[in-house]
C-alpha cells in the first residue's frame, strides 16, 4: 500500500544493478510513494542492461557515472538537476564492491592496491557524492542522505575482510558530513545497517549462506530482506525523519543486540 510519502520529492539513486539489488527496490516504492527521479550505477553496470527495465518502469533516466570519479559526479548531479527541475531532496548510495572479496584473497593475504580500489569504490565514493553535491548546492533545505552500511564496521566477521574497514569509514564520513552538511542546508546524512541479504554484493562474499541461516535464527525477528530494507529507506527520505541526521540505523530484525538465541544454542 503507498502512503504518498515522498509526493513531489526529487531523488537520485545509485546502485540498481538487477532485480535483486536493494537499490532496484527502493527505486520501485519510491516510485509508488510519488517520487521523481534519476537512475546512476557505475558505466559497465549499463552493459547488463536490466536497469534499463527499471527506468522505464519508474519513468526513470539513467545518468552512468562511477563513484570514484569527480568528473562522472559532478555530471551526474549538474544533469539530474537539469532533467529532474530542481535540486534532490533525496540520495541513495548503494555501492560496494571488494576486488579483494571477489578474488577470494582472505584478510591475513591482502592485495593493497585492491585494499585502496574497496575504500575508493565502498566507502571515499560516499564523501565524494556528498563534497560534489555541497559544492554544487545540489541537495535541497531538509534533505536526505542515505547509504548502505553492514554490521562488520563494529563487530568482526571474518568473511567480510576488507570491506569492514570501508564500511567503517563509510559510516564515519556519514557522521562527519552531517555535521557540514547539517549545519550549512539542513540536509541528514544516515547509515542503514542492513541484514545479509541475496544480491550480486551479498552472495559474493565467501560463506554467505551459512551465515545468513545463522543470522536468521540469531534475529529474534529474522533477517531484514531487501524489500524490508527500501521501506526503511524511504522513511528516511520522508520530512517525517527530519531529525535523524548522523546516525547509523541498524535494520537487521534485533541481531545485533542478541546474544546467543535458542535457536543457535540448540542447533535448530
Ligand atoms: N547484500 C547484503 O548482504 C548487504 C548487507 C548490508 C549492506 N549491504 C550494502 O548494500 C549496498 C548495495 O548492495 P546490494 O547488496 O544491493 O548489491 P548489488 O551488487 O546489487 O549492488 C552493489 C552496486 O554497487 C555498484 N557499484 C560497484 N562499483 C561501482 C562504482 N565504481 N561506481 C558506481 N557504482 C558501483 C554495482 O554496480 C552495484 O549496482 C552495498 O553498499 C552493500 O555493501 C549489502
Amino acid at each position: 500500500m503507498a502512503y504518498g510519502l515522498l509526493n513531489g520529492k526529487r531523488g537520485i539513486i545509485s546502485g540498481a544493478l538487477d532485480e535483486k539489488s536493494i537499490a532496484w527496490k527502493v527505486a520501485l516504492k519510491a516510485h509508488e510513494e510519488g517520487a521523481t527521479f534519476v537512475l546512476t550505477n557505475a558505466p559497465i553496470a549499463m552493459r547488463m542492461g536490466a536497469i534499463k527495465e527499471l527506468a522505464q518502469h519508474c519513468n526513470a533516466e539513467i545518468i552512468p557515472a562511477d563513484a570514484t570519479s569527480t568528473e562522472d559526479l559532478e555530471k551526474l548531479f549538474t544533469q539530474s538537476q537539469e532533467i529532474l527541475g530542481g535540486k534532490a531532496d533525496f540520495v541513495l548510495h548503494s555501492i560496494g564492491m571488494s576486488p579483494n572479496i571477489r578474488k577470494g584473497r582472505a584478510y591475513t593475504d591482502l592485495n593493497y592496491e585492491w585494499f585502496k580500489q574497496s575504500i575508493d569504490i565502498s566507502a571515499l565514493s560516499l564523501h565524494r557524492m556528498l563534497q560534489t553535491a555541497y559544492k554544487q548546492d545540489a541537495i535541497s533545505e531538509w534533505g536526505s542522505v542515505v547509504a548502505l552500511t553492514y554490521m562488520a564496521a563494529q563487530r568482526t566477521f571474518p568473511f567480510y575482510t576488507d570491506m569492514a574497514e570501508a564500511k567503517s569509514m563509510l559510516e564515519s564520513i556519514a557522521r562527519s558530513f552531517g555535521y557540514h552538511y547539517g549545519k550549512y542546508r539542513k540536509v541528514r546524512v544516515n547509515t542503514v545497517s542492513q541484514s545479509p541479504t541475496v544480491t550480486t554484493a551479498g552472495s559474493g562474499i565467501g560463506g554467505f549462506d551459512k551465515f545468513y541461516d545463522f543470522a536468521d535464527k540469531m534475529a529474534p525477528l529474522g533477517n531484514a530482506s531487501a524489500d524490508q530494507c527500501a521501506d526503511y529507506c524511504l522513511t528516511l527520505f520522508s520530512d517525517l525523519t527530519r531529525m535523524v541526521t548522523m546516525q547509523n540505523l541498524f535494520h537487521d530484525g534485533g541481531f545485533v543486540n542478541t546474544g546467543v538465541s535458542m535457536e543457535v544454542m540448540e542447533g535448530r
